[in-house]
């Protein structure tokens, strides 16, 4: 059984995977962490369900053996993919999954009969996991899927709240607001970005919006809170693991994150 000490891993396709790091640095001040981000075969989101199967098995691989007490897998794509190999390669240690913590959030706060939007990335929104990790929990609760694969490429060019992002966010989210949902489930590392101007696009202050990032975090407090495995610590360290890393990297990073990383070590794919 692994110590209350051991760090919590997260992963994600690239640096999006910082905005799931900030929610947990916020609900688990604490922890220990150890982030991975595969930046030289970002974006996950295009690729194929068995190359991305592929990719997180590996990356979990290397944080089993960083000694993680827990892992979360901060990219939506590989949690829609994946979750059930994952949870199997790493056991005993305990996995948690965006695509079932926001699944879960997104029933807590509606009602069992609402209609939901999820946005995401082509192969989240194409696998249906989130349709159906929905209707596991709400059989009756009627979900709306759409993919927005332009928003990643926007978050990372910094363009969440200007006219382009805007505009690309009312062709989008057209369909799901003649839908008259009750809620939007954020299902993309990059999306919390948008949080603001999805709201403003949207305009009905009544839609709940549910962050996957959040929702994951909560998750993992209530789920170390039960097995009693808090790290006491006052303040967790940080490390990061890229498997590329782009000249804007800190930038990117102070983006998702809202705080520069002070180092950050390369790992070659081969030692994945
Ligand atoms: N991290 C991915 C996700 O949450 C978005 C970026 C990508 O396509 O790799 O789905």
């Amino acid at each position: 059984v692994a110590s209350n000490k051991a760090p919590i891993g997260i992963f994600d396709s690239g640096i999006g995977g910082l905005t799931v790091v900030k929610a947990v640095m916020d609900a688990l001040p604490g922890e220990d962490i150890i982030y991975f981000g595969d930046t030289a075969r970002v974006p996950y989101g295009i690729k194929s369900m068995e190359t991305v199967r592929e990719y997180g098995l590996q990356i979990t691989t290397f944080l089993l053996r960083k000694k993680v007490k827990m892992i979360l897998i901060a990219c939506n794509t590989v949690s829609a993919a994946a979750e059930p190999q994952i949870v199997e390669r790493a056991q005993p240690v305990p996995v948690l999954g965006v695509v079932k913590a926001g699944s879960r959030a997104a029933c807590d706060v509606l009602q069992p009969t609402d209609k939901v939007g999820v946005i995401g990335t082509l192969a989240t929104v194409n696998s249906g996991t989130y349709e159906a990790a929905i209707q596991d929990i709400n059989p009756k609760m009627r979900v709306f899927s759409k993919a927005c694969p332009l928003l990643v490429p926007l978050a990372e060019e910094g363009w969440t709240d200007n006219e382009v992002a805007r505009k690309t966010l009312e062709i989008y989210l057209a369909d799901i607001k003649a839908n008259n949902l009750n809620g939007l489930i954020l299902g993309c590392t990059h999306y919390p970005l948008f949080k603001e101007p999805i709201r403003e696009v949207l305009g009905n202050p009544d839609i709940k919006i549910i962050d996957s990032a959040e929702s994951i975090a909560a998750s993992a407090k209530a789920i170390l809170v039960e097995k009693n495995m808090l790290n006491p610590k006052e303040k967790g360290n940080f490390e990061c693991y890229v498997s590329d890393k782009p000249q804007r990297f800190q930038q990117l990073a102070e983006r998702f994150l809202g705080n520069t990383i002070p180092r950050i070590e390369l790992v070659s794919l081969e030692h994945l």
